[in-house]
């Protein structure tokens, strides 16, 4: 049975093998649910229901509710997608009544209101997995106290910074991820139920109070936008990639740190992986699949928008195909954010590796040449004074500290910055990587994740999604 039987024959089976979607669509049935029973309380209200007619409806989809819950709702082969599903099986659990289920909705506004429940949803849950992940690299930043390690440029050592300003830097990308996430749930946070195929209704139908019941901010406020637009799953898509190239770029430093080159980290055995040719392999294969996921991520933004762009109003059956990329991108994420958490919170850090790499000769370079600035000497002249002295040290093999000394600008006064550890301590300028102005960023940062906690407790309040971001997090893991 097809639900438009009334107007044309049946469907060859290619067909339905091609375009059904209830293989994937599933996972939205409790949105489809609540949907469902938001858009009957509606009709009900709008008199289209009576009260005794919504009461059957409201228990046949609670029924349906445990049969899908306890994994004994029989999919039919007709069943196409998961609103055919459903209502299939209310029509046969409510008989006539069920008939009704449909009125003054379509399957156009009834998914753009399934995903828009399960996007903000799954955001959130994203958005507090973030937040662990920021507490734990705040963990470690802490613990890392003194540590100091090269900063590099261009993958060349260039100035000492503390590790905490490192894993630090980390954290800050992922505060702009959490906020573009709750931006985004408040841009999507408008039901399109009400919309129906693309115009509206006849019928007396009460968007507004649907959306208020499904716990929307607001409704739609143009019928053909509503079923079109998917600029949410698009943002999500794009915030999800964002996410995934910082965890891919994190995952990139564990690799190298982690490889016998650098030194700066040991895996713990949890979260490294062996070979199973070469005995004495430890591989950082966590680290490479965050890095790896990224290029997914990128892919499934770049397949939307293709999508997306060439479509018509309103809507057309290409917007099916926004699904599988949303879901895959939500598992990847909710899989990947966990796996590095656990990989960060547990690594062993090497400080002595990263402190003997970073009081190299010429670590102090910078500083030499601001000694001079501030006695007098114009940064550029100075620039030129202590470049010249690191090109002899290394041309002719001699200490540069030999040199400095040596040298009537310098000499013995300015010895002190080519001292192990001195070099990293200079670094005063607010934001700057010594001890000072760390300590002050690790404060905001703290206060910045307090913040954030509760932004996303309160947007999943909101959104009446129910626990706290805690809670969501765990139900989605
Ligand atoms: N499975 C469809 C989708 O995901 C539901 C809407 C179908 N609408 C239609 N007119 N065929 O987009």
């Amino acid at each position: 049975m097809t639900l438009w039987e009334g107007r044309l024959g049946g469907t060859a089976d290619e067909v339905m093998a091609f375009t059904a979607s209830l293989a994937y669509d599933r996972r939205l049935a409790a949105d489809d649910l609540a949907g469902s029973r938001a858009h009957v309380r509606g009709l009900q209200r709008a008199g289209v229901l009576e009260s005794g007619e919504s009461a059957v409806l409201l228990t046949a989809l609670n029924r349906v509710e445990e049969e899908l819950a306890s994994g004994i709702f029989v999919f039919q082969a007709g069943d196409e997608d998961i609103h055919t599903a459903v209502e299939r099986r209310v029509t046969e659990l409510a008989g006539d009544v069920g008939a009704k289920l449909h009125t003054g909705r379509s399957r156009n506004d009834q998914i753009a209101t399934d995903l828009r429940l399960y996007t903000r949803r799954e955001l959130l849950a994203v958005g507090a997995a973030i937040i662990e992940l920021q507490d734990t690299l705040l963990h470690r930043a802490v613990e890392a106290g003194d540590a100091y390690l090269p900063g590099y440029t261009h993958l060349q050592r260039a100035q000492p910074v503390l590790l905490t300003h490192h894993l630090l830097a980390h954290g800050w990308a992922l505060a702009r991820d959490l906020d573009r996430v709750l931006h985004s749930v408040v841009r999507m946070d408008v039901s399109p139920l009400g919309a129906g195929a693309l115009a509206g209704s006849s019928l007396a139908l009460d968007p507004d109070g649907v959306a208020e019941d499904l716990g929307f901010g607001s409704r739609f406020e143009n019928s053909l936008d509503a079923v079109s637009d998917r600029d949410f799953v698009a943002e999500s898509l794009f915030d999800l990639a964002l996410l995934g190239v910082h965890l891919s770029r994190l995952g990139e430093e564990f690799v190298l740190w982690s490889s016998e080159e650098f030194g700066f980290v040991v895996l713990d055995d949890a979260y490294a992986t062996g070979s199973s040719m070469l005995p004495q392999k430890k591989n950082p294969d966590v680290a490479e699949l965050a890095r790896a996921k990224a290029g997914r991520l990128i892919g499934h933004v770049a397949g939307i928008l293709a999508t997306l762009k060439g479509l018509p109003l309103a809507y057309n059956r290409d917007l099916q195909e926004d699904k599988e990329p949303l879901f895959d991108a939500f598992d990847q994420i909710k899989r990947a954010l966990p796996a590095v958490m656990g990989m960060l919170g547990t690594a062993h850090f090497d400080t002595d590796r990263m402190r003997s790499a970073a009081d190299g000769p010429a670590a102090a370079a910078v500083d030499l040449a601001e000694w001079l600035v501030e006695r007098g000497m114009p940064f550029r002249q100075a620039h030129a004074v202590v470049g010249s002295l690191v090109r002899d040290s290394v041309q002719r093999g001699v200490p540069l500290s030999e040199l400095v000394q040596a040298n009537p600008h310098l000499g013995t006064d300015a010895l002190g910055l080519l001292e192990p550890g001195v070099a990293v301590t200079r670094r005063t300028s607010p934001g700057g990587a010594g001890p000072k102005p760390v300590a002050v960023q690790m404060e905001r940062f703290r206060h910045r994740l307090d913040l954030d906690r509760q932004r996303v407790s309160h947007s999943a309040a909101a959104a009446h999604v129910m626990g706290s971001a805690d809670d969501v997090a765990r139900s989605e893991a």
